[in-house]
């Protein structure tokens, strides 16, 4: 795990907090952001997508994730999920497997209105499925 300077963690937990105002969630009415830091130096930042076929929503975090890759960007250090609550929410397991596609391990930080929880996706997801050899 990488740890990020102060002022590093600050722009990306912001960045978040930025995406998550432009959620599109008329159904659950949640809010959620992600900003996630390349190995570049590039913070890629998104928010959730509903759909009135509930199924097809797309989680902030792998939103951020197709935006990176699609334009080169593979390798990541951390990342921030901002939810606008006073309640603490890790990453669904969906976004933890499309994350550990790309990054070994990698810092996440989990922000809500208050709070700032640091924690590894190696911790969130020990017994991870993937075809890369370790
Ligand atoms: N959501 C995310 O954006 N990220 C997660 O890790 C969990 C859930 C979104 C999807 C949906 O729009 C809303 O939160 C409620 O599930």
């Amino acid at each position: 795990m990488i740890s990020l300077d102060e002022s590093k963690k600050q722009s990306l937990i912001e960045a978040a907090k930025t995406a998550s105002d432009k959620a599109y969630s008329p159904y659950s009415k949640f809010k959620v952001g992600a900003a996630l830091l390349t190995k570049n130096g590039n913070i890629f930042s998104a928010c959730n997508v509903e759909n009135a076929s509930y199924s097809l929503t797309s989680c902030a975090e792998r939103n951020a994730v197709f935006q990176a890759v699609s334009v080169g960007e593979k390798d990541y250090i951390a990342i921030a999920i901002y939810v606008d609550s006073l309640l603490s929410f890790p990453p669904c397991g969906a976004c933890r497997q499309v994350l550990v596609e790309f990054a070994h391990d990698m810092t996440v930080y989990i922000v809500n209105k208050t709070t700032v929880v640091e924690t590894t996706l190696a911790a969130l997801l020990p017994d991870k499925f993937t075809l890369h050899n370790e």
